[in-house]
């Protein structure tokens, strides 16, 4: 009777008993990310510059924010700007200020991110973006601990540790001219590599009951198992988007399914192999899904870069680099 019962396979997987690591707002199971919070806890005693380097959606700018509280500059301010989202002419008004009158519109005089930084750590993300115009600019900072504002004649000293992160290599980008070598050696001093959520063990897992604990308490649903079918697609899928795309997967499920089973039907088209054309086009490699993946999310938000990059958990400087490296753009 006993022996009967043993060999019925549940149709569903249950919550497991998980060894939650947690350092600051990152979650783990894996060895591979303990280690990396060893090296947070060492950079983050020293002021050294340090490079975070990882794919889309694996954390670096959790890892900058950890970095920071783990420094003796954490009761200080933490400034965070994201390089690739302004133009050249804004950025450099964001990161070093403004005098009244250095612009149209500049109508007072504006601290920058430097100033408000000062004694406290300034995180630059998606450093490759960097216009090369600022980049001479940052240099300066890094070597002499000073700034012009714009519009300004006087240079201004600062006391920041610099963070940066970015998920291209910065080494083919000084190849192709477009990021100053002598800059690139002083943002690696340190580098941390964040590794991909496919190559960390047993966070697929983790971080999916994780996330389930956490939407569960929003009180739309309640979530208490994962169907079979849904758990073999979450597993054996590569994540490209990593984290953010799997965070994005649950919370779809979330707001579009219902029932205590997490359902095959309630994840993306990617997990359930559903990606165009794969069918009719054969064995399909891996440049080919991305394309497919980049097709897709066009058609279905009409080219809408912003909705593009948030439906495939990418950034949209990631995306744009997909675009081009595709002949999409
Ligand atoms: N280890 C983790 N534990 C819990 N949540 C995580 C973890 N890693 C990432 N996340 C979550 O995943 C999302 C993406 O993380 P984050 O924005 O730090 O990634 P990123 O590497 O900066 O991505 P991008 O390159 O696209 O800017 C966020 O919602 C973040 O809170
Ligand atoms: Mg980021």
């Amino acid at each position: 009777m006993v022996g009967e019962e043993r060999r019925i396979v549940s149709p569903v997987v249950r919550h497991p008993e998980l060894q939650l690591t947690r350092f600051h707002d990152l979650v783990t199971v894996a060895p591979e990310m303990r280690e990396l919070f060893t090296l947070i806890r060492r950079a983050g005693r020293s002021d050294s510059t340090v490079l975070i380097r990882g794919e889309s959606g694996t954390g670096k700018e959790l890892v900058a924010n950890a970095l920071h509280l783990e420094s003796t500059r954490a009761s200080k301010p933490l400034q965070a700007v994201n390089c690739a989202t302004f133009t050249s002419e804004l950025l450099a008004s964001e990161l070093f200020g403004h005098v009244r009158g250095a612009f149209t519109g500049a109508i007072r005089d504006r601290k920058g991110l430097l100033t408000l930084a000062d004694k406290g750590t300034l995180f630059l993300d998606e450093v490759a973006e960097l216009p090369i115009d600022l980049q001479a600019r940052l240099l300066r900072v890094l070597q002499l601990r000073r700034f012009t504002p714009v519009g300004d004649i006087h240079e201004q000293e600062v006391d920041v540790r610099l963070i940066s992160a970015t998920n291209a290599g910065l080494r083919e980008l000084v190849a192709e001219g477009r990021f100053r070598e002598d800059l690139m050696y002083r943002l690696r001093v340190v580098v941390l590599y964040l590794p991909r959520l496919a190559e960390r063990t047993g966070d697929v897992e983790a971080l999916t009951w994780h996330f389930i604990d956490q939407f569960n308490q929003q009180g739309n649903r309640f979530i208490d198992s994962i169907d079979r079918d849904a758990w073999a697609a979450m597993r054996s899928y590569p994540w490209p988007g990593n984290v953010r795309e799997l965070r994005n997967n649950l919370e779809q499920a979330f707001v579009l399914g219902e029932g205590p089973t997490l359902k095959l039907g309630e994840l993306a088209p990617e997990l359930r192999g559903e990606g165009p054309e794969r069918v009719a086009a054969g064995p399909t490699t891996l440049v080919d899904l991305e394309r497919d993946q980049l097709m897709e999310a066009y058609r279905e938000t009409g080219g809408h870069r912003g909705e593009m990059a948030e439906r495939l958990g990418i950034s949209r400087p990631t995306l744009y680099r997909r675009l081009k490296k595709h002949g999409l753009l």
